[in-house]
C-alpha cells in the first residue's frame, strides 16, 4: 500500500516508520492513524522482522492529536465513535516498538511515544501534555501512562500547567530510557532495535509481554506469571542454543523456535 502520512522502510530485521506530515508537525489525524496501525500490524506479522522503530522529524515526533480535526467534534460523535480508542491498536503489537523522539512530543505525540515499549530521546526532545491550554485534557492515555511513568506530582504538574519537559528532565523522571545527540538518534534507535532483533524472537516477545504484566497486575501475580513464562522457555530450541553457545564460547545462532 502507498502511504501518504508515513514513510515505511525495512533495514535488515528492523522495521522503521517515520511519521510524515511535516506541514502539520506530524499532528495525528485519522488518516495517519489508519496508515500507522496498518504498517505496524504488517511488521508485527512479518516473520523476518524482529523489532520496530517509530520516529518523526527532527522538529517534531508529533505535536499532538490533530486539533483542526477535533475542533468541531460533538460529544455524541466522540462518545458513540469511542474517539481515540483505535490508538490502542499500537499497544496490541507483540514485537518491541521503540519510539525515537526528536523535537516536540506533545499531547497525543507524547501519548503515542508512551504507547511504545521504550523511548530514546534526542537532546532536542520536548515532552508535554498541553491539552489543558485547549480546554480539554489528555485523551490518548496521558493521564494514566504519564502518571505511571513519572509519578503523580510530576504528572499533575505537566497536565495541569501544560508545561514542557526537556530531554534531561524526561530521562531523570524515567519517561525515556536514554538521551542521545539529535544527530545520532536514528542510528542509536536502529542499533538498539537491531540488537533486540538479533535475539530469539519468541523470547523477546515473551519478555515484552511479561514486563507489560507489571503494569496490569499485582506483584504476586506478576511474579507467578514471570516464572511460568520463564519455565516455558525451556521448551524452546533457542534456550538450548543460547546456553550451549555460552558454554562452548561461541556466538549463538537463534532459530526463533
Ligand atoms: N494539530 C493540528 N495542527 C497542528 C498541530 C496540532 N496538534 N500542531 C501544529 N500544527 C500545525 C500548525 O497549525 C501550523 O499549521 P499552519 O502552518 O497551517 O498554521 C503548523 O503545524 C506549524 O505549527 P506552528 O506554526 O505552530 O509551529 P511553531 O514552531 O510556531 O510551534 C508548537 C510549534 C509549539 C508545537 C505549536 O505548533 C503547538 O503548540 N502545537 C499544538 C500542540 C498541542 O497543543 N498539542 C496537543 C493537541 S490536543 C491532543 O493531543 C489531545 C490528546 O490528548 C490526544
Amino acid at each position: 500500500m502507498a502511504y501518504e502520512n508515513i514513510i515505511v522502510e525495512t533495514h535488515d530485521k528492523v522495521g522503521l516508520i517515520r511519521l510524515n506530515r511535516p506541514k502539520a508537525l506530524n499532528a495525528l489525524n485519522s488518516a495517519l492513524l489508519a496508515e500507522l496501525a496498518e504498517a505496524l500490524e504488517a511488521f508485527d506479522k512479518d516473520t523476518s522482522i524482529g523489532a520496530i522503530v517509530l520516529t518523526g522529524s527532527e522538529k517534531a515526533f508529533a505535536a499532538g492529536a490533530d486539533i483542526k480535526e477535533m475542533q468541531t467534534l460533538e460529544f455524541a460523535d466522540a462518545y458513540l465513535g469511542d474517539y481515540f480508542s483505535e490508538w490502542e491498536r499500537v499497544t496490541r503489537l507483540r514485537k518491541p516498538l521503540i519510539a525515537a523522539v526528536s523535537g516536540y512530543a506533545l499531547g497525543g505525540g507524547c501519548e503515542l511515544a508512551m504507547m511504545c515499549d521504550f523511548i530514546i530521546a534526542a537532546d532536542s526532545a520536548k515532552f508535554g501534555q498541553p491539552e489543558i491550554t485547549l480546554g480539554v485534557m489528555p485523551g490518548m492515555g496521558g493521564s494514566q501512562r504519564l502518571t505511571r511513568f513519572i509519578g503523580k506530582s510530576k504528572s499533575m504538574d505537566m497536565c495541569l500547567t501544560g508545561r514542557m519537559m526537556d530531554a534531561t528532565e524526561a530521562e531523570r523522571s524515567g519517561l525515556v530510557s536514554r538521551v542521545v545527540p539529535a544527530s545520532e538518534l536514528i542510528d542509536e534507535a536502529m542499533k538498539a532495535a537491531g540488537k533486540i532483533a538479533s535475539f530469539s524472537l519468541p523470547v523477546v516477545m515473551m519478555t515484552k509481554e511479561t514486563i507489560n504484566r507489571a503494569y496490569e497486575t499485582t506483584l504476586a501475580e506478576g511474579l507467578r506469571f514471570e516464572r511460568r513464562v520463564f519455565h516455558s522457555m525451556f521448551a524452546l530450541e533457542d534456550q538450548r542454543e543460547g546456553m550451549n553457545a555460552f558454554a562452548e564460547k561461541r556466538a549463538p545462532g537463534f532459530k526463533n523456535r
